[in-house]
């Protein structure tokens, strides 16, 4: 990682999380996944909410070891560095869930609104027999829902972040690490 700052529209990061530690922590999630799916009869769903959770779904789905499905969703509920706090189903799902296991994959769970709206909405509406979340990280001072989140890579701090797939205004998703806006 290059130490130096970066400049991504009309705010500022510094260097937050490695590419490298960012490998590491997914392949501890992909380990307890695995645990737990290993020899599985069904084929469970690996769903992806796009656009964030892309570079950590991909890594994430190369580290499996049972048979499984890709499929997406995108939902947004991000403008700028604020959550609205409604969650808008941008694009449906990209195939059927009814009966299935599936397992959320998102970049980063802050508020939680997001997870708790896609899963209830999966179970309820999409007929998906078991939902579980996995999460590369968690802003643990901020999520307040009594859903319980099954994997989470790390935990942070709540602080703005953006890179591997995290955005500022659709920017710096396609930075290798993670950086933390300076206030
Ligand atoms: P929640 O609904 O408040 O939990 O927000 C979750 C979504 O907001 C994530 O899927 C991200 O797309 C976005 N988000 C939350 N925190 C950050 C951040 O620090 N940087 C960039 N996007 C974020
Ligand atoms: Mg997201």
């Amino acid at each position: 990682m290059k130490d130096e700052k970066i400049q991504i529209l009309d705010k500022t990061f510094k260097p937050f999380i490695r590419h490298e530690r960012i490998m590491e922590t997914i392949d501890n999630v992909a380990e307890r996944i695995n645990t737990d799916f290993r020899g599985c009869t069904d084929v469970p769903v690996i769903l992806c909410v796009l656009n964030g959770s892309i570079p950590f779904t991909g890594e994430l789905l190369q580290r499996l070891d049972f048979p499984c499905q890709l499929i997406s969703i995108k939902l947004s509920s991000y403008q700028g560095t604020k959550s609205t706090g409604t969650v808008l189903n941008i694009m449906g799902l990209t195939s059927s869930v009814r009966g299935r296991r599936v397992i959320i994959c998102e970049d980063i769970v802050d508020s939680g609104n997001t997870i708790v709206a896609l899963q209830e909405m999966l179970l309820d509406k999409e007929g998906a027999s078991e939902v579980r979340i996995c999460t590369l990280l968690l802003k643990p001072e901020v999520y307040d829902k009594p859903v319980k989140l099954d994997y989470v890579g790390m935990e942070i701090p709540n602080a703005f972040i953006v890179g591997f797939g995290l955005d500022y205004n659709e920017q710096g998703r396609n930075i290798k690490d993670i950086y933390v806006i300076e206030e």
